[in-house]
């Protein structure tokens, strides 16, 4: 479970008699659902359990995304089993998310012992499948893609600390070639404007002041408004950016097809939003682009970033390359390289290719060999690190904005982090936790950068 879920589940245990544990593989929006699983069952008695051990539940949260990820829930069951045999009071094991989604059937078939199999979309009716698992009698099996969305049943979200993450749109129907995405959480929805404003301003009455709006698709966003008028994601922040209190805008993941002008102008015009922007585009190889179903080739993803910087020139990118697409040659891994080193970006997160079955990837004939994959992703991350390195050098003298969010390892430091996502320590008062305070960047460390505060006067 990760830290701030156990902290949330903590703050609300005084009437809880029963103990959950969650275990959340993949990506921020299952880390997003983790907690919201954990909101709609404590209504029911459920307070944090410090592991599986100690739990009368377990929820395992997964991810689907490539085959290792989903291999590790099968392991997981296996440890469960006799934890679950041993407890007195017997345990609910509930397997959620991406894995629970496409493989729902085959969990039960290969672990019986599993209570609860449920979809991403159906989690706000957890507590009524507890209750049938309760009465036994076999196993609860949810994977519906329900009319009603979830978000109008879930119980109102709590901040619990300065930076938020806020759900405002699931799915994808791009269906890009490798991904099971589109199947596991079905087609693109999103949340109406309204409802996502007001849940802004909660968490911002909260304290919150950095939110993350988060979607697979999240710059597919079209909300509906109560006017009938529909919002793009960059009407959207405009309207956040009025929330008192929301000092940083961030959102992710988005498509390169996506970025609309309404988008690359809030970039320009809206100083909340911050100026690193994850913009994944998988290969710098037309040829594999065009087989990835990614729908743009490498010349309108660097166009693209043109527009970026010009809207907002202080903007770095981030990433995510896949090598090893079947039947990518040396020549289309170079493209790959080249468009890393073009674009400049600052960090990349690069994986090998996995097949994933029923993906139309997954039938072509010519996979690329295991150590083929394994000596591009080295050489990938390699060519990365000398980029993220420089750039971080390239911050030293800099002054930048840092949301102090945490105590540092010695005491009087505090930890925080950049608008480019890097951890910044300095030496500062505990009470300036939770506040954006201007820092002039002093060192590099291997995993964070060093600073000191610009006007120790205003902040003492
Ligand atoms: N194999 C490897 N990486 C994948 N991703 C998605 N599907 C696969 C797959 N089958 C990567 C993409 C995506 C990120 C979330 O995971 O790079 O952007
Ligand atoms: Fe998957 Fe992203 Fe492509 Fe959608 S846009 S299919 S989530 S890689």
């Amino acid at each position: 479970m990760s830290g701030t879920l156990a902290l949330r589940l903590k703050a609300a245990s005084k009437a809880l008699t029963k103990k959950l544990f969650v275990r959340t593989y993949g990506c921020q929006m299952n880390a997003y659902d983790s907690a919201r699983m954990a909101d709609v069952l404590a209504p029911l008695g459920y307070g944090p359990a410090d592991g599986p051990e100690d739990a009368d539940m377990v929820i395992l949260n997964t991810c689907h995304i490539r085959e290792k990820a989903a291999e590790k829930v099968f392991s997981e069951l296996g440890r469960l089993r006799p934890l679950k045999a041993e407890r007195p009071g017997g345990m609910i094991i509930a397997v959620a998310g991406c894995v629970a989604q496409a493989e729902g059937e085959e969990i039960l078939r290969r672990a019986p012992f599993v209570d609860i199999v449920l979809g991403p979309q159906t989690y706000h009716r957890l507590p009524e499948m507890v209750a049938k698992a309760s009465r036994a009698g076999g196993a609860v099996l949810d994977t519906e893609f329900p009319l009603e969305p979830k978000f109008d049943f879930l119980p109102e979200v709590r901040a619990e600390g300065s930076a938020a993450f806020l759900s405002v749109q699931e799915g994808c129907d791009k269906f890009c070639s490798f991904c099971v995405v589109p199947y596991t959480r079905g087609a693109e929805y999103s949340r109406p404007p309204a409802a996502v404003l007001a849940e802004a301003r909660r968490l911002a009455g909260q304290g919150v002041c950095e939110l993350t709006l988060l979607g697979q698709n999240v710059n597919g966003y079209h909300g509906e408004a109560g006017d009938g008028s529909t919002w793009s994601l960059g009407r959207l922040i405009r309207e956040l950016a009025e929330v008192e209190g929301l000092e940083r805008i961030r959102y992710t993941t988005s498509h390169p097809r996506d970025m609309d002008d309404e988008l690359i102008a809030a970039h320009a015009e809206v100083p909340q939003l911050m100026p690193f922007l994850h913009l994944p585009v998988q290969s710098g190889s037309d040829r594999i682009l065009d087989v990835m179903n990614r729908r743009h080739d490498r010349v309108f993803y660097l166009r693209l970033v043109e527009r970026l910087k010009a809207a907002r020139p202080d903007l770095a990118l981030s990433s995510d390359f896949i090598v090893g697409f079947p039947g990518e040659t040396d020549a289309d891994f170079a493209d790959s390289l080249a468009l890393v080193r073009e674009v400049g970006f600052v960090q990349t997160y690069s994986f090998k290719y996995s097949s994933r079955p029923g993906t139309p990837a997954a039938a072509i004939a010519q996979q690329v060999p295991e150590k083929i994959k394994e000596e591009r992703l080295a050489e990938l991350q390699g060519v990365l690190l000398e980029q993220t390195t420089r750039f971080n050098h390239a911050c030293v003298g800099r002054v930048m904005p840092v949301l102090l969010d945490r105590p540092g390892r010695h005491p009087g430091q505090m930890i925080g982090r950049s608008p480019y996502m890097q951890p910044v320590h300095v030496a500062a008062a505990s009470h300036l936790a939770g506040r954006v305070v201007d820092l002039r960047i002093t060192r590099v460390h291997p995993n964070s950068l060093a600073a000191e505060l610009v006007d120790a006067k205003a902040c003492a």
